[in-house]
């Protein structure tokens, strides 16, 4: 049994979507609706759209669609019914006792809960004398025993099923620890045996508190893998989690400090700086992106001092451009990363790093002059030649003041400068419409191709049809009354529009709205694009009556045409021949 649809509806009437959606999002009103940057997909010109009076989102991009529900469900990485209960909870409602399948739920919850005793576990390892070397690992390294215990760092044993053992005798199922991705099954025997063999062990601590996953550091540095992490899991998703948030979202500070690894993240938060994050060993995305948005009002980049360090800034500067966050870098002088630069040269000069980080622009303007020997005219030229290019697309107060300090310097003429810059922005716009263009190219090929009805592009003239029909009596429930005995599902030729035909019959006839967020209990994500894309049809069509009844005349036209078995081609019996002009006659 799904919750029932008035609690939906309830939810809809009461959650005003953009409001929602704009605690994750920064939206711009247009018309009556709302516009802004995708969170599911990257994009820089904005085509996440949220429409309040049908209480749905929908993005011409990458065809994400929705209702409230299905937006906190995506983006806050939850099931279904979780997604409910967050949304009911800030619509203040409260959940009805029972009579829905939380099975998933369930299943979650047990995944959470066996995570947590794993990291029980892993912890209370450090205290056993046969591990001493684990727990000597984290003071050498200069941990404080209140640092492990804050973070809840441990060691897994060197041992093939101290875990897994220890789990099962605490009543979790082999399958559970399996979906938990802490044990693994082994080949061709009974029994599974534990994925963290001699690591240390870090939790991954989501905002709310859950222990959603792990990453095991290897104790010999003999063992191949640096790092073992869980791999996704129904409670985790390593694109959208981020070490240390849990923490640092508490911390006074609007800014935060991101940096490459775990260690540097804990080591930080030791000496004080307890608004540092890290990614998990991957380069930043989108949805992390958007997530640092939501906590911090300036990042401040802290990646290692290397040329992969380098390569991430870059990336991460990229993606993180649209996000409406300050951004700056932070020039790792005297160590390989923050752990070393803390542990040889103290708290101090981490700090004094941070006063002289760079803005964005500077910072691209350094790493621009440490490609040339400026010292030769050539050099200088080709650095010059750079600079403009930066600056060009800098803010016109930026572009004033590194001019100035740049012509000063090379001792060159600052108008011939500007004119160099004028040229550059001239590029800069091209080369920005063509990625627009071929953005916008993108979302055409999306919005054509259509994988939740396979049938239609056979059948175009019925599909349309049933679409225009769909859309009108999405807006116009009130028309079915009229049209009830003109037509019935089975007369839809494709598949997927019977189904969205049937559910919405099934809407009007139970009084209830027939937005797109109340096909959500029954449809998938990717599906709710395509009925948001045929709702969209609404907008082009008549929605009369009259229209209506086309349609239905077309839809049945189709449907007879197609059970001509000439129509079908291929090779037809005698028996169906006859059949059919048996048909036709009556
Ligand atoms: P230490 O060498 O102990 O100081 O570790 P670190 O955390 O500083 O690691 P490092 O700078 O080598 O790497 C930065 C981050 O990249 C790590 O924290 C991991 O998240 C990730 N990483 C490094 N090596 C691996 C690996 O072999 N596998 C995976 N999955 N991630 C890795
Ligand atoms: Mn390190």
């Amino acid at each position: 049994m799904a919750i029932s649809r008035e609690f939906i509806q309830d939810i809809h009437d009461r959650l005003d979507i953009a409001d929602v959606i704009s605690s994750y999002v920064s939206l711009k009103p247009a018309g009556r609706r709302f516009k802004g940057l995708c969170p599911f997909h990257g994009e820089k010109t904005p085509s996440f759209t949220v429409y309040p009076e049908t209480n749905s989102f929908y993005c011409f991009g990458c065809g994400a669609a929705g209702d409230v529900i299905g937006f906190i469900q995506r983006i806050e990485n939850l099931d279904r019914i979780e997604a409910i209960k967050a949304c009911a909870d800030r619509a203040g409602l409260s959940m009805p006792e029972e009579g829905y399948d939380d099975s998933l739920t369930k299943r979650r919850l047990r995944i959470l809960s066996a995570n947590r005793e794993a990291a029980r576990f892993f912890n209370a390892q450090l205290r056993e004398e046969k591990n001493r070397h684990a727990l000597e690992y984290y003071l050498n390294r200069g941990l404080t025993p209140a640092t492990i215990t804050h973070f809840g760092l441990g060691y897994a044993p060197d041992d093939w099923h101290a875990l897994t053992n220890h789990l099962k005798s605490m009543g979790y199922t082999e399958n559970e620890l399996i979906l938990a991705n802490l044990s693994r099954r082994s080949d061709g025997k009974a029994g599974c045996y534990d994925i963290f063999r001699n690591r240390m062990m870090f939790p991954i601590i989501d905002v709310r508190g859950n222990v959603v996953a792990f990453s095991g550091r290897r104790y010999n540095e003999q063992d191949k893998q640096k790092y073992v992490n869980t791999s996704d899991t129904p409670v985790f998703k390593k694109g959208n989690t981020i070490f240390g948030l849990n923490f640092a979202k508490n911390s006074s500070d609007s800014r935060l400090i991101i940096v490459e690894g775990q260690m540097d993240v804990i080591a930080l938060h030791q000496a004080g700086f307890t608004n540092t994050v890290a990614c998990l060993g991957t380069a930043l995305t989108t949805e992390q992106a958007n997530i640092l948005a939501r906590y911090a009002e300036e990042l401040l980049i802290c990646y290692d001092n290397d040329e992969a360090g380098r390569k991430a800034t870059a990336r991460a500067l990229e993606i993180l451009e649209n996000t409406g966050l300050k951004l700056k870098v932070i020039n790792m002088e005297g160590g390989k990363d923050p752990d070393e630069i803390i542990k040889t040269h103290g708290k101090e000069r981490f700090n004094d790093l941070i006063k002289g980080a760079a803005n964005r622009t500077e910072y691209r303007l350094n790493t621009e002059m440490s490609k040339y020997n400026v010292l030769t005219d050539d050099g200088k030229l080709k650095f010059l030649t750079a600079a403009a290019e930066v600056l060009a697309d800098s803010s016109p107060m930026e572009a004033e003041i590194y001019t100035l300090r740049l012509a000063n310097e090379f001792g060159i003429n600052k108008d011939s400068l500007s004119a160099q810059i004028e040229n550059a922005k001239k590029n800069l716009k091209r080369k920005k419409a063509s990625e627009r263009m071929k953005e916008d190219r993108a979302m055409l090929a999306n919005s054509f191709s259509d994988k939740s009805n396979p049938e239609r592009a056979k059948n175009i003239r019925a599909a349309s049809a049933e679409e225009v029909l769909i859309a009108s009596l999405m807006r116009n429930p009130d028309f079915y009354q009229k049209l009830r005995d003109r037509f019935s599902p089975d007369d839809f030729v494709t598949q997927f529009n019977r189904r969205i035909i049937t559910h919405l019959i099934e809407l009007i006839e139970g009084g209830y709205s027939t937005d797109v967020g109340m096909f959500s209990e029954v449809f998938s994500s990717e599906e709710l694009g395509s009925i948001q894309r045929i709702s969209f049809r609404g907008d082009e069509t008549a929605n009369t009556l009259k229209e209506c009844e086309d349609c239905i005349k077309v839809i049945k036209e189709e449907k007879a045409a197609l059970s001509n078995p000439l129509a079908q081609g291929g090779e037809i019996t005698d028996e169906q021949f006859a059949d059919f002009f048996r048909n036709k006659q009556q």
